[in-house]
């Protein structure tokens, strides 16, 4: 059994001679479990988003069974439990409104309950940035476990990301290319195992940055989902839940401003989602970390492109696993780095890094030979975006990064849907398309909208990319010129509301710079003009969500759950000794 230097939170429940610790101890047994669960050993949570309606995420029961046996293995005690799951292809009208209740989920269920430390298994896209969420709030002794990317389809002999090879053929099936019988035959082929995405879309992203945040064992983001070294991993990682319990080191003594350096760096060097630029801002926001969301463009400014993977390059995780994983991709931008920094391992990040930078230089480079330049990510401001916005450069393209061109406005996802294949479109090549009210809470939840479609008529013409605005978000899979999440949204009045048809938009993406050219007297008096609708009824959840969520550049969290919180067994023990309910 492994002892403890300090006082373990479990032993509020379980060590007291009394009422409560009887009514605790006994409900413990009463669960099949023996002395041996209340007798003192750390306590690890597993915190399993699986479900049946998450489909990347189904092989965590045996991902949890691996961590049980690490824990037990170490002398602790393990425990699972179950959170709201988020799946990202079935959970309507997107996940990303139910991230922040994920994360609620997640931080009272670890304050609530007995647990010294905690395993965080997640994967598909929100869920890991929720339980992170959670977990930084909640500041009990906590470790990432993700689910590795899934096995690549093979379509026509090509290795297949799930959405960035995607969207390039339902852009083929619109534009007439590729008949519906192979459509059909991608569909039944397109997800042959379990796993998340497989090319660095969100998903991957995210795991990908938990290793850059230390938050979990160096190497254990690019293993493979069905590789029975992913096991492996989660075995280790119950064994390390253990000594997190028993150390007492924190998310708080983790997640410091250099971690989320760290982790942008690393972001940028991979060519990684946008997405996990809000996630970030809400980690951080929740570690009572400042991070503003220049901070992207500075250290963008600074970073190139070290990992040829999709969207942004050729090849699927699993390429760069072989190729040595995120720990050499580390050590490739090492001079990047705060080695400093503490990881849940206990060590710093410079003690944990390999000796060489990866074995394959066409899939990991270096700093001297990177694949793209620096500037991959860059953050716009103008009088279109005052508090900022986002594009991806590395997945755009190259030519369309400065550009000035007519704005063809839709005033939200169901005008665009009606309109955008419309034959009497007044649409070229070189219009700017924008979409508003897709932000939090305009859509409400900031939809993967940003990716706007090209208007078939332009696709038959061969055009496959265009400057497109919005307040949405866009799929991590997914590629383009797509100036994303601009705040403030045009729901809150945020200056997209004011934009017309025909306005001339000017986008520099490497000067940092995103402007409707229209005189401020004309922008006021269009602002003066705007139609006051009446507000939407929302009930419930999304109630609450409309009315607390930030703006994107502040990363979409509920404003009330913002900054540091104290720890759960700073708590009265009148809260743990008192009378016990139930009887
Ligand atoms: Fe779940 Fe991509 S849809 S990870």
């Amino acid at each position: 059994m492994t002892s403890s230097p300090h006082r373990l939170k479990s032993s509020k429940w379980f060590a007291g001679q009394n009422v409560p610790g009887f009514v605790h101890r006994s409900a413990m047994r009463a669960s099949g479990f023996s002395r041996m669960a209340v007798d003192g050993r750390p306590i690890v949570g597993i915190c399993n988003s699986w479900s049946e309606v998450v489909n990347c995420n189904m092989h965590f029961r045996g991902m949890a069974d691996a961590v049980r046996r690490g824990v037990l293995a170490a002398g602790g005690f393990p425990l699972e439990f179950p959170t709201i799951s988020l799946g990202e292809q079935l959970m309507k009208p997107t996940t990303m409104l139910f991230r922040n209740l994920m994360a609620m989920d997640v931080e009272e269920s670890i304050r609530a309950y007995p647990f010294d430390a905690v395993v965080l298994l997640g994967g598909c896209d929100k869920t890991v940035p929720a339980q992170l969420m959670g977990a930084t709030s909640a500041d009990v002794p906590a470790i990432v476990l993700t689910g590795g990317p899934a096995s690549p389809a093979v379509f026509n002999g090509k290795q297949l990301g799930v959405g960035t090879d995607l969207w390039h053929y339902i852009d083929e099936v619109r534009a007439g290319r590729m008949p519906m019988a192979e459509y059909d035959r991608l569909e039944s082929a397109a997800g042959p195992s379990q796993g998340h995405c497989p090319e660095m879309g969100t998903a991957s992203t995210m795991a990908t940055l938990v290793e850059g945040l230390g938050m979990t064992l160096p190497g254990a983001a690019a293993v493979p989902a069905m590789d029975s070294r992913r096991l492996q991993v989660a075995e280790m990682v119950g064994v390390r839940a253990v000594g997190l319990a028993a150390e007492g080191l924190r998310p708080s003594q983790v997640l410091t401003a250099e971690a989320f350096d760290n982790a942008i760096t690393l972001m940028l060097a991979v060519g990684g989602s946008t997405n996990a630029v809000v996630h970030l801002l809400a980690i951080a926001g929740r570690a009572g970390v400042e991070l503003p969301l220049d901070r992207f463009h500075e250290l963008s400014s600074r970073t190139p492109l070290v990992v040829n993977v999709r969207p942004a390059g050729q090849h699927l995780v699993e390429q760069v696993f072989h190729a040595g994983g995120i720990p050499a991709v580390m050590k490739a931008i090492e001079p990047l780095l705060h080695t400093e920094a503490l990881t849940v391992t206990g060590k710093t990040v410079a003690d944990t890094l390999p000796d060489r930078a990866g074995t394959d230089p066409t899939v990991i480079a270096n700093l001297n030979t990177p694949f793209q330049p620096p500037q991959g990510l860059s953050v716009v401001r103008g009088n279109l975006a005052p508090n900022g916005a986002v594009i991806k450069c590395s997945a755009a393209t190259a030519d369309l990064l400065v550009h000035r061109g007519p704005a063809v406005v839709f005033d939200s996802m169901a005008d665009m849907m009606r309109r955008f294949d419309d034959p009497d479109l007044e649409v070229t090549a070189e219009s700017v398309l924008v979409l508003r009210s897709a932000g939090p809470r305009g859509a409400p939840g900031m939809p993967e909208w940003g990716q706007l479609p090209i208007p078939s008529k332009l696709l038959a013409q061969g055009v496959t990319d265009m400057v497109r605005i919005s307040d949405a978000r866009m799929s991590g899979t997914a590629y383009g010129t797509c100036v994303l999440h601009v705040s403030p949204e045009s729901a809150v009045g945020g200056p997209l509301a004011l934009v017309r048809d025909g306005d001339v938009i000017a986008l520099d993406a490497l000067a940092g710079r995103l402007d409707v050219l229209v005189t401020d007297d004309e922008l006021a008096k269009r602002r003066a003009e705007l139609p006051v609708a009446p507000a939407p009824h929302h009930r419930g959840y999304t109630a609450l969500y409309v009315e607390r969520v930030l703006q994107a550049d502040q990363g979409c969290d509920f404003d009330f759950l913002v900054g540091r919180s104290s720890a759960p067994e700073n708590e009265p023990d009148a809260v743990f000794d008192g009378w016990v309910g139930g009887w």
